[in-house]
């Protein structure tokens, strides 16, 4: 498959340009490994240079400062039809960066041009409140953009996270610099070209690729930047938490980790419920925050459900992901050696009943990988993997599984299996976790909030708080006498 690589310098002012230091750096083609392309490596000169870009942008008397709200939701929905127009090229381009089938790319960006539309549709309906204050006073809200915005985004869904980040920003009327992952930085200048032909004035999306520690960690300490946005490791989150106290207590919302329970009871369709469970654990080759990867199953339909898990796992089609499959490779060298040795210590430890292996002998592929018979202190139930491997656990009662299922530092999802109304209920109350699924997983739509309890994150993204979390809120207070001046 040859796809055509447009874009690969940084996109600053509504301009390609190269890195002020010349470097640039590989991207990788994780299905084979070969070097795509070089791509220009943004650090911290070149962060100075696009933060200095969307700061002028968000000038008062700007361009963007200046465009009725409705205005900018219609530069929004221009993007969001330009997404569709090309979703087959981006597809294929993110295919070959990430390595995910291009169907569920296709998927993917089509579900998420219309996470743009929604914001659209948001951005002359920014609401704030009269409040009878008390005193001889009128109070009004008034919901103003919250500045410069840095957004960090991870490599597991490229494009979505590109636009969970950047269409709520601007329809709020924020400016942005954007750094894309380096594992995947083709798509999010090929979005930058997007949104220049969409229109937007120069300087609201800068779009700088480079490096965690340097582009993103200019990003995260510069004065100038009001808020971050990230989405990746728990670990990192607490490394721009840190830089954000230390600098200018920048507003931070972080998407992190998660380590979610799916809990299946004994009065569930095992068939079915097995089904359910193999998608929210092996769901983009494992690499997904919200993955469903702690299987508890109530003793009843244990047996019969992990003969099931097992078999599915094995039917699992990996390969080509220009092909119809339901699997490419993992992301890269490192994420491959980290998911293999949890399947070490996972065989050392645990039941192997599907897969343990690397898949072929080219590429990032690793077979799809079934532990049963799982212990909650074991290193696979208690570490984010990131890979095709799913670990199944028996449990008895109602009690004991809540008390299980929020054992864990995190608590991005969870979800429970049963045909009980009360059962059902009960769970999720008792669960700590930002997304909770009944008879369903990973059910993420654009008008519910996304996020995490515990160290799953802070802030939520996607629905009316996605928004809520790009903009301030500005209290007017106005000296009104009670009695009639004349
Ligand atoms: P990471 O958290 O290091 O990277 C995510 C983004 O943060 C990338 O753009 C990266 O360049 C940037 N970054 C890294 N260090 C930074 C720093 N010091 N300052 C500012 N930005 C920085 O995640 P990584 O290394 O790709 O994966 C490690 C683990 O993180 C995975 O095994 C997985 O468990 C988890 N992860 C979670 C994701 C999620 O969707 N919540 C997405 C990706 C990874
Ligand atoms: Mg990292």
């Amino acid at each position: 498959m040859k796809v055509d690589v447009k874009y690969t310098k940084l996109f600053i002012n509504n301009e390609w340009v190269d890195a002020v230091s010349k470097k640039t750096f590989p991207t990788i083609n994780p299905q084979d490994e070969s070097v795509i392309t070089q791509v220009a490596e943004g650090d911290k000169a070149d962060i100075d240079v696009a933060v200095a870009a969307a700061k002028k942008a968000f000038h008062r008397y700007s361009e963007w400062r200046l465009l009725d709200a409705s205005e900018r939701g219609r530069l929004l929905l221009k993007l969001a039809d330009l997404v569709d127009r090309d979703v087959q090229y981006l597809a294929e381009l993110e295919t070959l960066d990430n390595g995910k089938p291009v169907k569920n790319a296709v998927g993917e960006i089509s579900w998420a041009a219309n996470i743009i539309r929604y914001y659209a549709g948001k951005a002359d309906k920014i609401l704030g409140n009269t409040i009878p204050a008390d005193g001889e006073v009128m109070s009004f809200t008034l919901k103003e953009p919250v500045g410069v915005c840095g957004q960090i985004l991870p490599w597991n869904y490229p494009i979505p996270m590109f636009i969970w980040k950047i269409a709520p920003a601007l329809a709020a009327g924020c400016t942005t610099v954007v750094k894309p992952a380096e594992q995947t930085p083709l798509t999010a200048l090929a979005m930058a070209a997007l949104v220049k032909e969409a229109g937007f004035p120069p300087g609201v999306v800068n779009v700088v690729p480079g490096y965690g520690p340097t582009a993103g960690g200019a990003l995260t300490h510069h004065p100038d930047v009001d808020k971050v946005a990230f989405t990746g490791s728990t670990e990192i989150g607490r490394v721009i938490m840190k830089a954000a106290a230390e600098v200018n207590l920048k507003r931070v919302t972080l998407e992190l980790g998660g380590k979610s329970p799916l809990v299946i009871f004994n009065d569930a369709d095992v068939e079915k419920a097995a089904l359910l469970a193999h998608r929210a654990a092996f769901a983009n080759a494992g690499q997904c925050c919200v993955a469903g990867t702690r299987t508890y199953v109530q003793s009843g339909i244990y047996d019969k459900f992990v003969a099931k898990a097992a078999e599915i796992a094995k039917k699992r089609s990996v390969g080509n992901p220009y092909q119809d499959v339901d699997q490419g490779p993992q992301i890269d060298k490192e994420m491959y050696d980290k998911v293999m040795g949890y399947i070490e210590s996972g065989k050392k430890t645990a039941r192997c009943v599907a897969g343990g292996a690397r898949y072929g002998t080219a590429g990032f592929f690793i077979q799809p990988t079934v532990f049963a018979d799982v212990k909650d202190d074991m290193k696979i139930a208690r570490e984010e993997i990131f890979g095709p491997v799913q670990s199944i656990l028996k449990f008895e009662t109602f009690e004991e599984i809540v008390d299980r299922a929020n054992d864990s530092n995190y608590g991005l999802g969870a979800g429970v299996v049963t045909n009980d109304i009360a059962t059902a209920l009960a769970f999720v109350k008792h669960v700590r976790a930002g997304s909770m699924w009944v008879n369903t997983y990973e059910h993420v739509a654009v008008q519910t909030p996304f996020g995490g309890f515990k160290e799953s994150g802070i802030g939520r993204e996607l629905g009316e708080d996605g928004i809520q979390q790009y903009l301030e809120n500005k209290t007017v207070t106005i000296n009104l006498p009670k009695k009639p001046l004349i």
